[in-house]
């Protein structure tokens, strides 16, 4: 990468699909890594982590995958300090126009003790795994995991080493997220003063959320002198989370005046892709989180709608047009044809094809038939629901359930599983209990249900219920997603919807090591 950067330019190095898949729960298929990155890489993302190519031959593929067909970002992936993994990473890239290697190894107290290296060997094994990297590719990313808790003194030494073995940026990860903004701007600043070789590097700082500081801390970096910050859509990754990049871009684009740096987002695609990446990781993004939460341009107060009547600026600091939200539009009826439902789709930022398009317009008629108006938040909602997909082990045809004040609940469902059809009728503590008992003596499994989440969509008693479904299973775990106006459905729907992940995720641990399964902590 060029360390010619423009004075006031920050890199925005997005993770979402390393750090962020990571975090448990939040796996995404193949199909679904490849199109969040292409539209990571639309809205102008500088560096993309596709993921951790010896993790796994699911791993491996996405990232090859996602370097050959990258347009315009430099496509990175992550090894730990070894040769092997950086062959592997090496080999996954090597497609990529602009392909990046990222290495690293945990340097404070705690986790040098884990693969039991003095310093001295540590310092040896990155000279040794930087330079390797280096002889492999021209844009080499070296991090010390948890640097903000690693002694000064050995924090200067190996960054020096690194530096001189290759690496043409040096990441500062608070991994834990025990940082505060004045220290995160002081480290930051006082490596780049005290480092020989810090000038001809980029310094990129890479923030955990565990005190709800990420991005605070992100921009203080920025102020001590970094110029990549490393960040997730929605924050996700794991525990907290790591820096959300809308929040990030957000923050330097409203307050350019005291914070003169820019970015190359183009911020019109945010609502868009946090959604997507709300969807497929099945992790609904909280009401009220800054820039893409459901209220984070609702005006629900007297005082602050009759200000904003008079004068949008009351109350408002940014423009929902800015972060890709559209303006209030009228919504669809029963008798809107499929052009005005291709048109809506295009303004929420979906562009789908026609056999898609055919397949949405068949549940956004059913809808309609239960629904008389329509809403954007509806529609998302359509497109967000996981749906039986042709190819799914499981799927409902059709449910049946009596519930009500006298006596327990039942449900009567019948499924196609593997192409056949069978039918079971269970009763249990309410409809919803009933239901999934249902599908159990249907599909039996052993998969322990961790969440179990129901949103209205919008008002009224005839909306639709958005239901997520999170399942854990030897270590494996899943989310299902599906909307309804009918809640009991909505949860069949979901639950079978993370059933079926379920079974590829099975499938995909039985290729070889998984992301979460394989130790950063094991450097070697
Ligand atoms: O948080 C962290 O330290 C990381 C490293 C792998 C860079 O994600
Ligand atoms: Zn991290």
């Amino acid at each position: 990468m060029t360390t010619a950067l423009e004075k006031d330019r920050v890199l925005i190095f997005d993770t979402t699909l390393r750090d962020g898949e990571q975090s448990p729960g939040a796996t995404m298929t193949h199909d679904e890594k490849l199109e969040i990155a292409g539209l990571l890489d639309e809205m102008g993302v500088d560096i993309i982590e596709a993921g951790f190519p010896i993790a796994s031959e699911g791993d491996f593929k996405a990232v090859s995958e996602i370097a050959e067909r990258s347009k315009n970002a430099v496509i990175c992936g992550l090894a730990r300090a070894n040769f092997k993994d950086i062959d592997r990473c090496a080999e996954a890239v090597r497609k990529a126009a602009k392909p990046r290697i990222h290495t690293f190894i945990g340097t404070s107290p705690l986790h040098r003790a884990i693969p039991n290296l003095t310093m001295d060997e540590m310092a040896e094994r990155i000279h040794d795994t930087v330079t390797h990297a280096r002889n492999l590719v021209d844009d080499v990313q070296w991090s010390p995991m948890d640097a903000t808790r690693t002694e000064w003194d050995y924090l200067c030494r190996v960054i020096e080493i690194a530096i001189k073995a290759g690496a043409t940026t040096i990441n500062i990860p608070d991994t834990v997220g025990y940082t505060a903004p004045l220290e995160s701007a002081d480290l930051i600043r006082r490596l780049i003063e005290t480092v020989p070789g810090a000038d001809e590097v980029i310094f990129a700082t890479h923030c955990h959320n565990d005190l709800g500081l990420a991005t605070a801390n992100a921009l203080a970096a920025v102020e001590g002198g970094a110029r990549q910050i490393e960040c997730t859509i929605n924050g996700l990754g794991e525990r907290a989370g790591n820096t959300a990049l809308e929040e990030v871009v957000m923050a330097l684009k409203v307050r350019n005046d005291i914070m003169p740096w820019h970015t190359q987002i183009d911020t019109t695609k945010i609502m868009h892709i946090s959604r997507r990446v709300s969807t497929v990781s099945g992790f609904p993004v909280q009401f009220n989180k800054a820039i893409v939460g459901k209220n984070a341009f609702a005006h629900e107060s007297g005082i602050h709608q009759d200000g904003m009547l008079k004068n949008k600026e009351t109350f408002e600091i940014m423009r929902p047009e800015d972060v890709g939200l559209s303006g209030t539009s009228l919504p669809l009826g029963k008798h809107s044809g499929r052009a005005a439902l291709r048109d809506k789709l295009n303004n929420l930022g979906y562009e789908v094809g026609d056999n898609q398009l055919k397949d949405i317009f068949v549940r956004f008629k059913e809808l309609a038939d239960r629904k008389k108006e329509v809403f954007d938040d509806d529609i998302i909602a359509l497109m967000r629901s996981g749906e039986d997909a042709e190819n799914d082990h499981l799927q409902l045809v059709s449910m049946k359930v009596i519930c009500g004040t006298g006596g327990p609940a039942e449900a009567t469902l019948e499924m196609e599983i593997d192409g056949k059809d069978l039918s079971a009728t269970a009763q249990g503590d309410g409809p919803v209990d009933a239901a999934f008992k249902a599908v159990r003596e249907l599909y039996p499994n052993s998969a322990h249900l961790q969440l179990y989440q129901v949103h209205a969509v919008t008002e009224g008693t005839d909306a639709q219920a958005t239901v997520s479904v999170r399942l854990e299973e030897d270590g494996n775990i899943a989310t299902g997603q599906s909307a309804n106006t009918d809640t009991v459905v909505a949860s069949a729907k979901a639950y079978i919807n993370a059933l079926n992940r379920l079974i590829v995720r099975r499938g995909k641990v039985g290729e070889g090591a998984d992301t979460r399964e394989i130790s950063y902590k094991d450097a070697t």
